[in-house]
C-alpha cells in the first residue's frame, strides 16, 4: 500500500539544472514575469518578494555576467548573497560535493553553480535541501539560453517556429540551444568544425527532429532569424586552444553570414567574445547585434527564475 503524505508535506524542490527542467508552460509563466520584473525595475518599483532569502553562489570557474546578474538581482529582488569560490572555499579542498550540498543547504535559500562536469552539479542537487541553480557547466548554460530567448521575444516576437543558426563548437551553449528548440518548437542549424559536432547523447536530446547540420556556416545562416556563435574554447578547455584555433579558422561570423541570414535577423552572442575570431567587429559592433540587450536580461530572467523556484507562479 502507497502511504498517502501529510497534508502539510513541503513541496518538492525544484531545480533548474539543465533546459529541460521546465516545461514550456513554466517557460511561459517565467519569460512574462522576467518581462514584468524588468519593468519594475526601469520603472525604479520596489519589489522585495526574495526578503529575508540566501542566495549562495559557487564559482569554479571565472565569470563577470553570471556573478553581477545573479548578485544585483537578488539584492534588486530583497535578498542577500554568499559568494564562494574554489580558491577561498573548503571545495578547493578535496570537501566532498555531497557534504558541501548538505552544509550550503541548510544556512542558505537558494544556491547557483558554475563549475565543470553536470554530473557534479547534479550530485550538489541531489544533496541540497534548496533548489540549485546551473550557472554554466561544461554541458550546459540554461540561464544565457533563457536570457537569449528573452531577448528574441523583446525583440521579433515568439521564437516557435524560427530558425537560429549555431556557428562554432559543439559546446554547453550549442547544447542548451538544442534542448530548447526541442519544448519550444523552433529549429536549429548547427555548424561545428569537423571533431567538434554536437553529442546528441550528451545535449540530452530525444531525436534529432528539431536540428539540421550544415559543413558549411554560410549554409547554416542561410534564412536564418537569428546567428549566433560562441568562443572557439570555452574554459576548461584551455590547453586545446592551439588547436582549435586552426579547426574553427572558417567560423567566424562576418558580414557575409549575416547577409546569408533573413534581412531582419539577430544577432547573439553570449560573451566574452573575441573580436576577429568568432566574430568579427563589424558584426558584435553592428546593427543587428542585441548582445547588450542579451547581457543585461541575464539579470531579468535569472530574477524570474528564482521567483518561480521558490515562490511557484507569482502574479504580483
Ligand atoms: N555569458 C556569461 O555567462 O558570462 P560570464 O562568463 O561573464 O558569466
Ligand atoms: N562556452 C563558454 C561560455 C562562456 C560564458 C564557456 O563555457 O567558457
Amino acid at each position: 500500500m502507497t502511504a498517502t503524505p501529510p497534508a502539510s508535506a513541503p513541496a518538492p524542490v525544484r531545480h533548474y539544472l539543465q533546459f529541460t527542467d521546465l516545461s514550456a508552460d513554466d517557460y511561459a509563466h517565467v519569460l512574462s514575469r522576467a518581462a514584468e520584473i524588468k519593468r519594475k525595475f526601469k520603472a525604479y518599483e520596489k519589489y522585495h518578494p526574495l526578503a529575508d532569502r540566501t542566495l549562495a553562489m559557487i564559482f569554479e570557474k571565472a565569470s563577470t555576467r553570471t556573478r553581477v546578474s545573479f548578485e544585483a538581482g537578488m539584492y534588486q529582488l530583497g535578498g542577500s548573497v554568499v559568494h564562494l569560490t574554489t580558491g577561498d572555499s573548503q571545495l578547493g579542498r578535496s570537501e566532498p560535493i555531497e557534504d558541501s550540498a548538505r552544509v550550503i543547504s541548510r544556512m542558505t535559500d537558494i544556491v547557483m553553480i558554475r563549475t565543470f562536469g553536470q554530473d557534479k552539479i547534479e550530485r550538489f542537487a541531489s544533496h541540497s535541501r534548496v533548489p540549485v541553480i546551473n550557472g554554466l557547466t561544461n554541458e550546459f548554460h540554461p540561464c544565457q539560453i533563457l536570457a537569449d530567448i528573452f531577448t528574441f521575444i523583446e525583440h521579433r516576437g515568439s521564437i516557435a517556429g524560427k530558425v537560429v543558426a549555431w556557428v562554432g563548437d559543439g559546446n554547453n551553449m550549442a547544447n542548451t540551444w538544442l534542448q530548447a528548440a526541442e519544448l519550444l518548437d523552433f529549429t536549429v542549424h548547427l555548424s561545428t568544425p569537423s571533431g567538434y559536432e554536437v553529442d546528441q547523447a550528451v545535449a540530452g536530446l530525444r531525436s534529432s527532429a528539431s536540428y539540421k547540420i550544415f559543413k558549411d556556416p554560410q549554409d547554416a545562416c542561410r534564412g536564418a532569424d537569428l546567428v549566433t556563435t560562441d568562443v572557439w574554447t570555452s574554459m576548461g578547455y584551455e590547453a586545446e586552444n592551439e588547436a582549435r584555433k586552426k579547426a574553427f579558422a572558417n567560423w567566424c561570423v562576418d558580414e557575409a553570414m549575416m547577409q546569408a541570414a533573413k534581412p531582419d535577423a539577430l544577432f547573439m552572442h553570449c560573451l566574452p567574445a573575441h573580436r576577429g575570431e568568432e566574430v568579427s567587429a563589424e558584426v558584435i559592433d553592428g546593427p543587428q547585434s542585441v548582445v547588450w540587450d542579451e547581457a543585461e536580461n541575464r539579470m531579468h530572467v535569472q530574477k524570474a527564475l528564482m521567483e518561480f523556484l521558490l515562490l511557484g507562479r507569482v502574479t504580483a
